[in-house]
């Protein structure tokens, strides 16, 4: 893949810039900014490179018409603050304002685009119809710079179609990402322990398999756990499961055995008589009160995945280990998160959720090895997906 110093000079260029600026939100005021942060180093290298830079991005996913909850005019309002710099913000995408904002930007400015999903083209599955909201994009702009590693596994034109339109390149975000989770998959430094969380295990299934063979250990905690104590025999009470998955929770178990890794479940639990922040208690992992919903791993567990992430010299984490909104139930996820600051080794946490969960625990982004801005695409990497937004820049694609 091409980086932003083969670009050759970029003073005076119009670079349209892809980023991943979908932050979550309350009303306008943006919670968690990690990803606005994220962006910030290739915008300003493009910025000082004299370049005129049009960031396009989504938030949300509104169904390819504007809508006001969704518009990015905070998340622009944001990246100016943390850009110390004006940032122009075209109310459309590709209509006259963004033509209008692009035209006035002097070399070195930097121009948000409202919204890139308030257009059907984007999200098209109709290559014609992508195709032709990519020819648009591409008319704003000299040059394309991929940066969003959040939506690399989206086939959509903002990412895809206009990679192969305009000379491009990808930014220093995205090189990092795939940097990191390289380390990841191929020849990772063991002892490797992966810790899964978060409710669904159908949402694990893909990472599970591709790293069940390169792991040495696999940690599981959240509400995806339930299933994996089903599937051992046990009462889960009134916890999370997904009866479909008995069976794949079943495999897994054996495959770990027969294959010598280190299946780490839970062996307490914190539960609740019901979904709420009171009458919190600690019971055995396999004698858990028909009546109760497990909302947490328990201190013995805490402890012991703590203990075998210590150990460790490469850890991938992706999922809170509870409701860890609720103070009852954040101890551990809470612990994981400072196993990973405190060990030796590469520490990885993978997901928009994960990080913000840990910035939401007090912890800083700078303590851990990395922090991926992907979610689904991080995910994807590791199940050994191809990612659309990389394969055609890679010349991969088919
Ligand atoms: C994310 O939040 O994971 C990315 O921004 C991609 O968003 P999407 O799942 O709506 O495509």
């Amino acid at each position: 893949m091409k980086a932003v110093s083969d670009l050759g000079d970029l003073s005076g260029q119009r670079v349209l810039v892809r980023s991943d600026l979908n932050v979550p939100l309350s009303g306008t005021d943006i919670t968690d900014d990690g990803r606005v942060r994220a962006s910030v180093p290739t915008i300003e290298r493009l910025a000082s490179a004299g370049a005129r830079v049009i960031v396009v991005a989504h938030l949300g996913r509104p169904k390819g018409a504007p809508d006001p909850a969704y518009s990015l005019k905070p998340v622009a309002t944001r990246l100016g603050e943390l850009l110390g710099a004006e940032v122009h913000f075209a109310s459309d995408t590709v209509g006259d304002d963004a033509r209008r904002v692009v035209e006035s930007l002097a070399d070195g400015q930097v121009a948000v685009l409202e919204n890139v999903r308030f257009n059907a083209g984007e999200t098209a599955k109709d290559d014609a119809e992508r195709g032709a909201f990519a020819d648009q994009l591409a008319d704003l702009a000299d040059v394309f710079v991929s940066d969003g590693f959040g939506v690399v596994h989206r086939k959509q034109a903002s990412v895809y179609d206009i990679a192969s339109r305009l000379p491009a390149a990808v930014g220093g975000l995205v090189q990092t990402e795939v940097e990191v989770l390289k380390r990841l998959t191929e020849n990772p430094e063991g002892p490797y322990a992966v810790v899964l969380g978060g409710s669904k295990v159908s949402d694990k299934l893909g990472v599970i398999e591709n790293l069940i063979d390169k792991a040495d250990s696999l940690l599981i905690g959240g509400g995806m756990v339930f299933t994996f104590l089903k599937a051992q025999g046990h009462e889960v009470g009134t916890s999370l499961l997904e009866a479909d998955q008995l069976d794949v929770a079943s495999g897994y178990i054996e495959r770990a055995a027969a294959q010598g890794v280190d299946l780490v479940l839970p062996t307490d639990v914190v539960v609740a008589p019901a979904f709420a922040d009171e009458d919190a208690s600690v019971v055995p992992a396999d004698a858990m009160p028909a009546d109760q919903m497990g909302l947490d791993i328990g201190p013995e567990s805490a402890a012991r995945f703590a203990e075998v992430i210590g150990a460790s010299r490469t850890v991938f984490w992706n999922g809170p280990m509870g409701v860890f909104e609720m103070a009852s139930f954040d101890a551990g996820t809470r612990a994981v998160a400072l196993a990973l600051t405190q060990m030796n080794g590469l520490s990885v946490v993978g997901g928009g959720d994960s990080a913000a969960a840990v910035r939401q625990l007090g912890f800083d982004d700078a303590q851990f090895g990395h922090i991926s801005t992907g979610g689904g695409a991080s995910l994807e990497y590791l199940e050994g997906k191809t990612l659309p937004g990389l394969a055609i820049l890679e010349g991969t694609d088919d």
